[in-house]
């Protein structure tokens, strides 16, 4: 399926589109399977979240489907002042929507925001039962060129 364009549109997130993006992942955080929080954070802190990266310019987009939020991945810059060039990446794509190209859609579109915004590293942390499938299989099929590290 590489490169095959999906039914979901691709846009940067907004103040509108915060809602849904929360819709999206309470949905992945209920699979209780890859996320380190078991639901969406309460409306507020969402806003408050996608306001921030919005304002910082930290790459956060999301796929739409009929307008309904379905996938989105963000990057958010260390706030550290002498890690301002590392990101911590968060993704995910509603169940139902896997395996048709959305997550390489969203992934592709972040990371070429964090090249051209001078991130230099990008961290994703994941579950060792998740590893697997993200760094060989996600990550290495779309090109992202993991390099693994464990703790800390
Ligand atoms: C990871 C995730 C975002 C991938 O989204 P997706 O839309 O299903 O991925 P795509 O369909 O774009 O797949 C892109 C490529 O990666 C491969 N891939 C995707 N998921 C994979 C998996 N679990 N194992 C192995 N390969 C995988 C696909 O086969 C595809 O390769 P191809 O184009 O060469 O055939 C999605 O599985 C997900 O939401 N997982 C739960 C949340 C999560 O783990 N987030 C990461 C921690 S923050």
């Amino acid at each position: 399926m590489s490169g095959r364009p999906t039914l979901a549109r691709v846009v940067p997130i907004s103040i509108e589109l915060a809602a849904g993006y929360r819709e999206a992942l309470d949905s992945v955080a209920h699979e209780r399977k890859y996320l380190s929080s078991l639901e969406a954070p309460p409306i507020e802190r969402s806003i408050a979240f996608v306001t921030a990266n919005v304002a910082n310019s930290n790459p956060h987009y999301v796929a739409l489907i009929d307008d309904r939020v379905i996938g989105w991945c963000d990057i958010v810059r260390d706030s550290h002042p002498w890690k301002r060039h590392t990101g911590t990446l968060g993704m995910g794509v509603v169940a139902e929507h896997r395996g048709k190209g959305i997550g390489r859609e969203l992934i592709t579109a972040a990371l070429a925001a964090a090249k051209a915004s001078a991130f230099h590293r990008v961290r994703l942390d994941v579950y060792a039962s998740n590893a697997n499938a993200m760094m060989n299989g996600f990550m290495h099929r779309t090109g992202a060129s993991p390099v693994p590290r464990t703790g800390g």
